[in-house]
């Protein structure tokens, strides 16, 4: 049994929590998720967003608790990835008359792809105004914030802007709000959502953030996890040093080790990023989780990367690591590569060559240890690593 949260006059939050997930796409999240969405109760009844396919009944019956389904008129998909639009399938089942406004032309595109062409759908461009009673509603495109499809939604009449993935948080919380919740949590889910979705499109995020500039917001509503109202200034320009990209004087260390011979030169560079004064973090593979790392990663200045050959290549989770790196990488940064081998160094040499594949700067050679790294390897590896950092 599942019920409505009015957010603000007459409109509720209807969305779905999933308490228990704990993975999307390499993405931990060890506090769930939630999918928002938004009913806007208007001479037209409008529902901002959906959720996973999965999770439509309690979307549903969240509805129902304020109105019949079939009295509403508009389906806003604001973004067509399945975690927003995948329970549109099961709501127009009953909601008939829902016409979908969707993004012209990407989430049109992609709408159709998947749910067929015999939908009604209101194609909008940026700055189109839908009319749904006391309220315009306008749209403004962000593209690749994530996807090429991505729009947001915004209420003058309420000052609410329904922001979809932009602000979002991987977390499921029994309150609505940022001021009904510890904030600081909820900045680092904040970030920790940035550095793994949206980091990579940061051009096109401070192209979004410059057009929602002149809105007058009093309340953010974006369509994972917390909503922002005592803390929309504050979540903007934090959105806006991410964006940035300026790094902070921090190191990131991570490894994968076989017999510790890695393990030995990963705390050997750690110490000579601790000794120069640089925020330091050290992590090994086999216990970490990658998506906390990369939002580490995202800041640091350095960024030194061991493992062990391992038939002929690196340590499956460093293989895991490196693929999702590539994707993510934030540019101007500095990599070392590092690694203890037997008969053929290419584990060392394939982190360099990833490490330079991603953009980073990698001033140093692949330091490579034989066999076992004993006290002269890790002075070594330690002695350029603390005649690099300036
Ligand atoms: Fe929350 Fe890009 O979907």
């Amino acid at each position: 049994m599942f019920k409505a949260i009015e957010i603000a006059n007459d409109i509720h939050w209807v969305g779905a929590l999933e308490w228990n997930e704990r993975y999307i796409h390499g993405f931990s999240m060890p506090k769930g998720s939630t999918n928002n969405a938004y009913l806007i109760m208007d001479e037209k009844i409008t529902l901002i967003d959906t959720c996973m396919g999965g999770l439509s009944k309690e979307l549903i019956e969240r509805i129902s608790d304020v109105v019949d389904p079939a009295d509403i008129s508009y389906i806003i998909s604001n973004h067509s990835e399945k975690d927003h639009a995948g329970a549109i399938s099961s709501l127009i089942e009953v909601a008939p008359n829902a016409a979908i406004v969707t993004s012209m032309p990407k989430g049109l595109a992609i709408l159709k792809k998947y749910y067929g062409e015999d939908r009604e759908f209101i194609p909008v461009k940026s700055g189109d105004v839908l009319n749904i009673g006391k309220r315009d509603l306008t749209f403004i495109h962000t593209p690749m914030v994530h996807w090429p499809d991505n729009m947001v939604t915004y209420s003058p009449t309420d000052k609410i802007l329904f922001s979809n993935d932009a602000f979002g948080q991987f977390i499921a919380t029994s309150k609505r709000f940022d001021d009904e919740v510890d904030v600081t949590e909820i900045c680092r889910f904040a970030k920790k959502y940035f550095a793994n979705i949206v980091a990579p499109f940061k051009k096109q995020t401070l192209r979004a953030l410059d057009a929602v500039d002149g809105l007058d917001i009093d309340m953010i509503a974006p369509s994972h996890g917390i909503i922002w109202r005592s803390h929309v200034s504050d979540i903007i320009k934090l959105y806006r040093t991410w964006c940035a990209a300026d790094p902070t004087d921090s190191a990131v260390v991570v490894y994968s080790t076989m017999y510790d011979s890695t393990k030995r030169l990963a705390e050997a560079a750690c110490e000579a990023f601790i000794q120069k004064g640089l925020d330091t973090r050290l992590y090994d593979l086999d216990i970490s989780d990658i998506s906390d790392i990369m939002t580490d990663v995202m800041d640091a200045k350095y960024l030194a990367v061991g493992s062990p050959t391992h038939n002929n290549t690196v340590l499956p989770p460093m293989g895991q690591f490196l693929t999702y790196l590539k994707g993510l990488a934030p540019k101007g940064r500095t990599g070392i590569a590092f690694g203890s081998y037997g008969w053929a160094a290419a584990g060392a040499k394939e982190i360099t060559e990833t490490l330079q594949k991603a953009g980073y700067d990698t001033p140093l050679d692949t330091f490579t240890c034989e066999w076992n790294t004993d006290k002269s390897d890790e002075n070594a590896l330690y002695d350029q690593i603390s005649a690099l950092v300036s």
